[in-house]
């Protein structure tokens, strides 16, 4: 298998793959190493039944399940990423975010493949958390280090819950209006990895609600300042999807963004998720 950079902080194509035939221990050692250097992988040409794709997701930890969405009937821990042509509202996933950061424990990463591409558009934005923390400000990094931020279920609760208009409808059924989803669950503000030690944000725009200590008013300010800086060009990286394409991501490290501007195709993808390292193994001892 090659690598091959898409940009000079995230993301590689990686090459030289059959992903339906079987993953040898040393290949799995090698995807997981990947994607640790490059946090977002696309491997192109493939043709995974739902066995492979969910053979895949078990190469980087054990299957996540979604508990605000509705899985594939034969197999509710898959989910059907659809958008059909007549579809005029918003899409799923289309502002930066990291996967359920509002969950106890997170996913540690997706697993996305193309199955039905429009003839343009529908692209993936991806961004390097890492290098967004690595590169903040000291006062920023002085704020940010050791604090907590809360997250919250917003498009599924009541209190923050989006309009009709710019909800996506395809054939995802999402669940609305539990109030449980407007609860706060506290997460670091930035996060390490066990594996490579790194550091990245983990904050994204649209579970935040707010800082540790601040309230939503005065933690706004400082959260619009911190989601520019990480999706400045230089940490992105944008994924042009051909069918039978695969794209894996860390979900700690990387914030995503569904690009919505493919009206009239329809577009098909199947999503995994996969667990990680829990959070209390991400934190950051306090020096
Ligand atoms: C998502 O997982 O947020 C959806 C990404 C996509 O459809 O490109």
């Amino acid at each position: 298998m090659r690598a091959l950079k898409i940009t000079g902080t995230i993301g590689a194509e990686i090459e030289g793959l059959d992903l339906a035939q079987p993953i040898s221990p040393d290949l799995a050692e090698a995807l997981r190493d990947a994607l640790s250097r490059h946090l977002v992988l696309m491997v192109r040409g493939q043709r995974l039944d739902l066995a492979a794709h969910k053979r895949l997701t078990a190469v980087f930890g054990p299957l996540a399940t979604n508990p605000y969405v509705t899985g594939l009937p034969e197999d509710p821990g898959v989910i059907r990423v659809l958008k059909e042509a007549d579809d005029r509202s918003g899409v799923f996933g289309g502002d930066w975010h990291s996967d359920m950061s509002f969950l106890a424990e997170p996913p540690g990463g997706s697993v996305l493949r193309a199955v039905e591409i429009p003839p343009y558009g529908g692209d993936t934005l991806f961004a390097n958390a890492q290098a967004a923390w690595e590169t903040l400000s000291p006062g920023l990094r002085d704020l940010l280090a050791g604090r907590e931020a809360a997250h919250v279920g917003k498009p599924h609760g009541v209190r923050w819950a989006p309009p009709m208009a710019t909800r996506s409808r395809g054939a995802i059924q999402m669940v609305r209006g539990d109030p449980a989803a407007d609860e706060e669950r506290w997460h670091p503000a930035v996060v390490r990895d066990p594996g490579s030690g790194r550091e990245a944000l983990y904050l994204n725009p649209i579970y935040v609600t707010r800082l540790e200590g601040l309230s939503e008013e005065e933690s706004a300010p400082i959260l619009e300042v911190v989601r520019r800086h990480t999706i400045r060009p230089e940490f992105c990286c944008r994924l042009r999807w051909s069918e039978g394409a695969v794209a894996i991501w860390d979900n700690f490290a990387t914030l995503h963004y569904a690009v919505n501007d493919y009206a009239g195709f329809r577009r098909e993808m199947i999503r995994t998720a996969f667990q990680g390292p829990p959070i209390a193994e991400r934190r950051i001892p306090s020096a």
